[in-house]
């Protein structure tokens, strides 16, 4: 069944200010597309989850799909399988990706399974689709105040393109540690949201067409 997938990467799950603002492509994808159903992860709910030793043999020696300790790392490859939509709502932590986040990605981007190196070339398994990333940053770091490094943007994007998603598109909610420009990246933000092709507001982009 083709779903919407949510992925919410920050400690405060739902209540973060990314994933406020991924929610509204959510229920614009959700208006446009009532046949699919809304599948939401939070990764903050598997904060035990860990990479040990035995998934690290398991990789390695290239055991089959089916065994157990392939179990999480199937459940989240099989939601990003389904899912028509993605939408990934990610705080910057330390210039990167938040630990869940690489967590999630340490899961599903498994050789042999959503990748392979084919010809010296690594070629992802599936197939590419819409996905959209709310980033959000206490400090600046798009545009022309950024005064930090961003190693998530370009990080990400060689990652999911590894297993065959190559149609992203990124919204910056950064600067937020000032209130003020908080309160303006929010509603910038919407207003992008509301205008996107894929992601925005029906009436609003046909009103933009
Ligand atoms: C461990 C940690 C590391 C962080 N590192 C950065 C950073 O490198 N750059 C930055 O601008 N903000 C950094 N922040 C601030 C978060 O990006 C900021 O709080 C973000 O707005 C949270 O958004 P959220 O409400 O979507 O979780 C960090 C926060 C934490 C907890």
């Amino acid at each position: 069944m083709p779903s919407i997938l949510l992925v919410t990467a920050s400690p405060y799950g739902r209540a973060s200010r990314g994933a406020i603002l991924a929610m509204q492509a959510v229920e614009n994808l959700r208006q446009r597309h009532p046949s699919l159903d809304v599948v939401e992860r939070d990764l903050s709910a598997l904060a035990d989850a860990t990479i040990h030793s035995v998934y690290a043999d398991a990789i390695v020696g290239g055991h089959s799909h089916d065994e157990e300790v392939f179990t999480l790392s199937e459940q989240l490859i099989r939601e990003l399988e389904e899912a028509a939509f993605v939408v990934v709502a990610t705080p910057m932590h330390n210039y990167t990706v938040p630990a869940s986040l690489k967590m999630w990605i340490d899961f599903v981007l498994r050789y042999g399974r959503t990748f392979a190196t084919v010809d010296g070339i690594k070629k992802g398994f599936l197939s590419d689709r819409p996905t959209l990333v709310v980033v959000t940053a206490g400090g600046i770091v798009s545009g022309t105040g950024k005064f930090q490094p961003d190693h998530l943007t370009g990080y990400l994007r060689d990652v999911l393109a590894t297993i065959g998603i190559d149609d992203l598109k990124f919204i910056y909610l950064d600067g937020l540690a000032s209130p003020v420009r908080a309160e303006e990246v929010a509603i910038e933000g919407g207003d992008a949201i509301a205008r996107d092709a894929v992601f925005g507001r029906d009436e609003a982009t046909h009103s933009h067409a």
